[in-house]
């Protein structure tokens, strides 16, 4: 396998969508909009492009990784400029090949190396936990409820990057795309049925709840 990853270009807008949606359809919900996020969040302001990667296998893409701005408010107001992936996907019929490994590992040494202080993420630790990611709480930082959630993660990329830093996450509103022309969005791509899945109904779990473990 010849393996290469790069920056996206607007050449690939419409694969990498089709990528999304296919590794996402009816994993978290029936049927699923990160593709539709992807395609909202290039024109966000929060939008990185540079941190934005795809990767190719004998010259095809065949996945992606998206990067925003978020920021950490401290409990005394103050903001502090954080970054976060999503979505994230390798298409389907290539997991558990070491490809979005490759791939997330290069974003973040990327990212590192552009002087970025830290990464936030929401997702299952088993995805993640790979890379040194660690539940938020450790670094003393909540979701904007003031909540520990355990699927909310972040990762330091310099010594000391959260020491001094303690308050809550606010990932970019691009996460949060207006709904309203997604159905006529998502008729651009092939029919696909909407199923109800078990895999559903942990994700839903997942997401509420809380991390009890103590760093
Ligand atoms: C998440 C995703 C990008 C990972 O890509 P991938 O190429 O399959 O991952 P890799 O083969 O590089 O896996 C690296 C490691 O991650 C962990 N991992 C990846 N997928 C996993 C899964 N489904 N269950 C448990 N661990 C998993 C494992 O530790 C794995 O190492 P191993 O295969 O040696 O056990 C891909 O599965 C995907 O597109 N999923 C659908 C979309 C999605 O859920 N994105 C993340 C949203 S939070």
């Amino acid at each position: 396998m010849d393996i290469r990853i790069r920056n996206e270009e607007e050449k690939d807008y419409y694969l990498v969508e089709e990528i999304t949606r296919e590794a996402f359809w009816n994993l978290y919900c029936p049927g699923c909009s990160e593709h539709f996020m992807a395609h909202e969040l290039r024109k966000h302001p929060d939008f990185i492009p540079e941190l934005t990667f795809v990767i190719e296998v004998d010259g095809k893409v065949v996945g992606s990784i998206f990067y925003s701005y978020s920021k950490v408010i401290d409990v005394d107001g103050q903001e502090h400029k954080t970054i976060s992936f999503g979505p994230v996907s390798i298409s389907p019929h290539l997991h558990r090949q070491g490809l979005g490994k490759r791939l997330i590992s290069h974003s973040i040494e990327a990212a590192k190396k552009a002087g970025h202080r830290a990464i936030f993420i929401g997702g299952f630790k088993y995805h993640y936990t790979l890379y040194g990611f660690e539940g938020a709480k450790k670094y003393r930082v909540s979701m904007p409820d003031g909540k520990y959630y355990a699927g909310i993660m972040a990762l330091p990329l310099f010594e000391g990057a959260l020491d001094n830093i303690r308050g809550s996450i606010h990932f970019s509103e691009g996460m949060y795309p207006d709904n309203k022309s997604f159905e006529e969005y998502d008729s651009k791509f092939p029919y696909r049925e909407k199923e109800i899945k078990p895999c559903q109904k942990e994700f839903e779990k997942a997401v509420s709840e809380i991390d009890e473990q103590n760093y």
